[in-house]
C-alpha cells in the first residue's frame, strides 16, 4: 500500500484516438487535483499511431506503462475490416502486459441512473476466450477469394479456456470481494452448449471458492446462470447481481448491457488488472462522430481513473472523493461540455 509522499503514484496517460484526446486530459487533470505530487507521463497508443509509427502500441509505451504500473487508456478506432500488421492498442495492451482481468464496475447515479440500488461489479477474463486471436480461414482458398460469394468458405475462431487462467481470475475476483464486502457471486456460463470449455471455467472457480470456504472464510453465496438467462436479468432484474465472473466475450456484451443502468456508456469505467500492473480505460470507444467538438462527457474516463487509486494505489479514500464530487456533479445537473463537467468535478473535490 502506497500512502507516503515518497512514494507517490506514477502513472502513463494514453489518449488515444476520438475523444480519448478529450476525456484522457479531464481524467488526468482530476487525478492531479488529487494527487499534487502524481508523476504523468505520456505515450502514443492507437490507430493513428499506428498509422503513423506502423504499430498501434510502440515499445516505448509499453515501457513507460511497465514503469510506472499504471496506464490510463482513452480510446482507439479500429477499422471493422483487416489491415495487415494491425491489431487494437487495446488488445495488445491487454496481451503484452498480462492484464487478465477487467473489472467492470456499475452503479445506480442520480438524475442518469434509470433505476435505483443498483451495484454491481462484473469481472471479466481478458486474456483468452474467444480473444485467444486464434482465427483462420480453415479451407485453403487465396485471400483475393475471399469476398468471392459463390464459395463455401469456413472460418474458424478458437475459443480457449485454461484451468489456470480460469483459476487466476477467480482469485482476483475473491479477493475483489473481500476487500469490497461483496457476498454474492454469479458465475455466467455457456456450460449446457460448451461443457468443455464453460465446464472448465464454471469448475475451476468453483474449486477456488470452494477451497477458500474450507478454509473457514464465511458468507460468500455462489450461484451461476447460463449467459443467455443472465442477459435477460441484466434487463429485467439488475438488482440481484453483486458479482459477477465470466468468460471475455460473455463480459463484453454483458458488460455493455449493465452500463445502461449506470447512465450509459459515458459514464462506464474499467480496469485492465494484472500483477502489479493495471490500465485503466473508458468502456466507450472513440465516438468519431462527436470527437473534436468538445462535448464529449468525461466521466467514464475519471471514473476509470478512480479505480486506479483505489484497486492499484490501494488509495480508496481518495477514489471515494472522486466518485463523491462525480456525484454531487449529476446531482446538480450534468453540464453539456466537457469542460463544464470536469470544471464542475472539480470544484465539487473540496
Ligand atoms: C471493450 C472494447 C474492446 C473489447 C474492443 C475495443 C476491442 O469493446 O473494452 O469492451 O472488445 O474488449
Ligand atoms: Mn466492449
Amino acid at each position: 500500500m502506497i500512502g507516503l509522499e515518497v512514494n507517490m503514484p506514477k502513472l502513463c496517460v494514453m489518449p488515444g484516438d476520438g475523444i480519448g484526446q478529450e476525456v484522457i486530459p479531464a481524467a488526468a487533470a482530476v487525478l492531479q487535483a488529487v494527487f499534487p505530487d502524481l508523476a504523468i507521463v505520456e505515450a502514443e497508443a492507437g490507430w493513428a499511431c499506428f498509422q503513423k509509427q506502423g504499430v498501434s502500441v510502440p515499445d516505448s509505451t509499453l515501457a513507460a506503462i511497465r514503469e510506472c504500473g499504471a496506464g490510463l487508456f482513452g480510446a482507439v478506432s479500429s477499422p471493422s475490416y483487416q489491415v495487415e500488421g494491425y491489431r487494437s492498442a487495446i488488445l495488445t495492451l491487454r496481451q503484452e502486459l498480462n492484464l487478465y482481468a477487467n473489472i467492470r464496475p456499475v452503479q445506480s447515479w442520480p438524475t442518469v441512473s434509470p433505476r435505483p440500488n443498483i451495484d454491481m461489479i462484473i469481472v471479466r477474463e481478458n486474456s483468452e476466450g474467444l480473444y485467444s486471436g486464434r482465427e483462420r480461414i480453415a479451407s485453403s482458398i487465396p485471400k483475393s477469394e475471399i469476398r468471392n460469394q459463390e464459395l463455401e468458405i469456413t472460418a474458424v475462431a478458437e475459443r480457449i479456456i485454461t484451468r489456470s487462467a480460469s483459476r487466476r481470475i477467480a482469485v482476483k475476483t475473491l479477493a475483489l470481494m473481500h476487500s469490497q464486502k461483496r457476498h454474492k457471486l454469479t458465475i455466467v456460463h455457456k456450460a449446457n452448449v460448451l461443457p468443455l470449455t464453460d465446464g472448465l471455467f464454471r469448475d475451476s472457480v468453483r474449486e477456488v471458492f470452494n477451497a477458500e470456504v474450507q478454509k473457514g472464510a464465511e458468507g460468500i453465496e455462489i450461484d451461476e446462470l447460463l449467459v443467455d438467462v443472465a442477459a435477460l436479468k441484466m434487463v429485467g432484474e439488475p438488482e440481484r447481481f453483486d458479482t459477477l465472473v465470466t468468460t471475455n466475450l460473455f463480459g463484453d456484451i454483458l458488460s455493455d448491457a449493465a452500463s445502461y443502468w449506470g447512465g450509459g456508456l459515458g459514464l462506464a469505467p474499467s480496469l485492465n488488472w494484472g500483477d502489479n500492473i493495471a490500465v485503466a480505460e473508458p468502456v466507450h470507444g472513440s465516438a468519431p462522430d462527436i470527437a473534436g467538438q468538445g462535448i464529449a462527457n468525461p466521466i467514464a474516463a475519471i471514473l476509470s481513473g478512480a479505480m486506479l487509486a483505489r484497486y492499484v494505489w490501494g488509495l480508496g479514500k481518495e477514489a471515494s472523493r472522486v466518485e463523491t464530487a462525480v456525484y454531487n456533479t449529476l446531482a446538480a445537473g450534468l453540464p453539456s461540455t466537457t469542460q463544464g463537467i470536469l470544471q464542475s468535478i472539480l470544484n465539487h473535490l473540496h
